[in-house]
């Protein structure tokens, strides 16, 4: 079934939406902070936790972003974004990103990466892309990024679930292979 089909979206109650953002929100994810250049020079970043890896040949990654959010007609806009992966340590920069418009570069340090998109300092990862596709998907649009250049660190990632962060730290012996 189509997921934009009226059937869809009648076979679910309008009380059936809180229960379903919760059992969506069961699964655990990392937390990244989307950062781009609007064609006006402005920086705009939001916190997404919608990130996934798609591709490794050609390398394609996407996130999802709300049409009620105050930077998507940024994103909408921009030949290229950033994937900054948040450190544990970097809470209060998911916070920050997951507040709503304003400048939220204000009084922070960040560096500068491809096409003058901002990257943000002591990440686990970031990886810059060039906006590839993106889809209409309900009330959200799905972004696809071509990764252009990547980095990574050993630092702990953020973790995200059930409304609550986590640092992620690994069970003894557990590797996969
Ligand atoms: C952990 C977490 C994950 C989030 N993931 C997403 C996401 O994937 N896509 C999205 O559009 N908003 C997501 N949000 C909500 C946005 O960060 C939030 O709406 C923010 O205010 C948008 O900023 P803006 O309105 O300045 O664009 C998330 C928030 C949190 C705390």
């Amino acid at each position: 079934m189509n997921p934009s089909d009226r059937s869809f979206a009648a076979s679910l109650a309008a009380s059936d939406f809180g229960r379903l953002r919760e059992c969506l929100g069961s699964f655990g994810t990392g937390v990244t902070v989307l950062t781009t250049c609007a064609p006006d020079g402005d920086l705009r970043g939001i916190t997404a936790n919608s990130f996934s890896s798609v591709s490794l040949e050609p390398p394609l990654v996407l996130w999802t972003i709300s049409r009620n959010a105050q930077s998507f007609s940024s994103f909408m806009a921009c030949e290229r974004f950033a994937v900054n992966v948040l450190a544990a340590e970097q809470l209060e920069l998911a916070k920050r990103f997951a507040a709503s418009g304003g400048d939220k570069f204000q009084g922070l340090k960040y560096f500068c990466g491809l096409g003058g998109v901002p990257l943000l300092p002591s990440c686990t990862a970031w990886l810059e892309c060039r906006t590839a596709t993106r889809y209409e998907a309900g009330d959200h649009v799905i972004i696809i990024g071509h990764v252009t250049r990547f980095e990574r660190t050993d630092r702990p990632g953020l973790l995200f679930v059930s409304g609550r962060f986590y640092s992620a730290t690994s069970f003894p012996l557990s590797e996969l292979l």
